[in-house]
């Protein structure tokens, strides 16, 4: 009987671990925060199992919607270290069917575990809360508000300043999703979380106060003002600077705007005032003047081209008359230099004459140079 047993449960571990038959369900309700813990001590424990190590070993995880890299937009992860243990927590928007696949990584080892968890997103008859306040707790990280008992720590005591058992954890927020600063990694700072819960009952006095203009002058020079003193003597420090106030019930003032798009159910067309528009002045001005400065400056351009050239009328007129003229000119006067040279009696230019040194101005015979051959170098002799 008892053999049956253990043979019946290593059969389960074994599909569990081997065929994947041990997903998990899980049943979040739309508008209400859902906390799913990945225990870092469980898959410590069967990461020993498989492997026979003793020591405990660091563990991290991996999520991500099956199919798709990341998660679906409201849910989150966080694991603070490889020895804390992971959560997926966020307060579901819709109804419906998530399955999340989980990769356990075993950073010592390299081993691997994939796991599944379903979500079956229930939706809720119930309305949601009317009353919501959002407050930052300024001394805590994400994951120190996400076990159970957290919540409930905080709750009891907010319970009895709102003097109602009807209150609801709607979302959790780490600050640094909302724009927060990381902290520096001294102790006791803390990133802070951004709780939001809900009632049907109305909110005590002191929540208003919060948004009361004197505080909110105090919060803004950089103070805290200590309000709801009910909440004091309680681990959680919360920021009274930093309570948004979302009442449903009190209708808001409406904006006057929305009362002048009231609609009788006919429709007027705007009046038809629609002047003929005279388009004549932008057109003499774009089209006309361009082109008359252009024209003028044409005008002004072939005047200086054309008229004020020296000596074109006339070539115009009567080229070849002046060509003839040229050459006339140029033919008597060669004639009346040739006749002068014929009759002169003066002696011819120096320059003209062989061997002559325009230097020293002497003058040497041809002849006289070739009888002193001897003392000439020879190949000057030669030339
Ligand atoms: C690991 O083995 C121990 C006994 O050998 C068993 O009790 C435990 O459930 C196993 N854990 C896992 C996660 O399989
Ligand atoms: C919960 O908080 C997250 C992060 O600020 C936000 O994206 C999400 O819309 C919130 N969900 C609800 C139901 O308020
Ligand atoms: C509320 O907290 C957020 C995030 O830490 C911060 O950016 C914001 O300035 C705070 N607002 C006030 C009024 O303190």
């Amino acid at each position: 009987m008892a053999s049956g047993r253990v043979a019946l449960i290593s059969v389960f571990v074994w599909l569990c671990l081997v065929g994947g038959l041990c997903d998990q369900n899980v049943y979040p309700k739309v508008g209400a925060l859902f906390v799913h813990k990945l225990d870092v001590e469980d898959y410590q424990q069967q990461f020993l199992n498989k492997s026979g190590n003793e020591r405990t070993q660091p563990i991290t995880f991996r999520a991500n919607l099956e199919g798709f890299p990341d998660l679906p937009g409201w849910l989150r992860y966080t694991q603070r270290s490889p020895w804390h243990s992971g959560y997926l927590y966020g307060s579901p928007t819709k109804p419906g069917k998530h399955v999340i696949e989980i990769t356990v990584y075993n950073r010592n080892t390299y081993e691997m575990l994939r796991e599944k968890i379903i979500f079956h997103i229930r939706s809720t008859e119930d309305v949601p809360p009317p009353y919501r306040a959002e407050f930052l707790v300024e001394n805590m990280d994400v994951e120190e508000l996400l076990p159970p008992e957290a919540q409930h720590n905080f709750q009891v005591p907010l319970q009895a300043v709102w003097n109602t058992q009807r209150l609801s954890i709607i979302n959790i927020t780490s600050a640094l999703d909302k724009g927060g600063r990381v902290p520096l990694p001294l102790p006791g700072l803390k990133e802070g979380v951004f709780i939001k819960v809900g009632s049907v009952v109305p909110f005590p006095e002191c929540f208003y106060d919060t948004q009361n203009l004197q505080i909110r002058r105090q919060c803004r020079q950089g103070q805290k003002p200590p309000l709801c003193p009910e909440m004091l003597p309680n681990d959680f420090v919360i920021d009274w600077c930093n309570v948004s106030l979302v009442d449903e019930l009190e209708p808001s003032p409406t904006p006057p705007s929305y009362e002048a798009l009231e609609f009788d159910g006919k429709f007027y067309p705007p009046p038809d005032t629609l002047e003929e528009i005279n388009y004549l002045p932008d057109y003499l001005l774009t089209i006309l003047l361009p082109a008359l400065i252009a024209l003028l400056l044409c005008l002004l351009l072939s005047y200086i081209m054309c008229c004020r050239r020296e000596g074109v009328e006339k070539r115009d007129s009567n080229t070849s008359e002046l060509q003839l003229i040229h050459q006339q000119s140029i033919f008597s006067n060669t004639e009346e230099l040739r006749r002068m040279a014929a009759s002169r009696e003066v002696p011819r230019p120096l320059s003209t004459l062989p061997m002559f040194n325009t230097r020293t101005g002497q003058r040497t015979s041809p002849m006289e140079l070739a009888s002193d051959s001897a003392r000439v170098p020879l190949i000057l002799s030669q030339q």
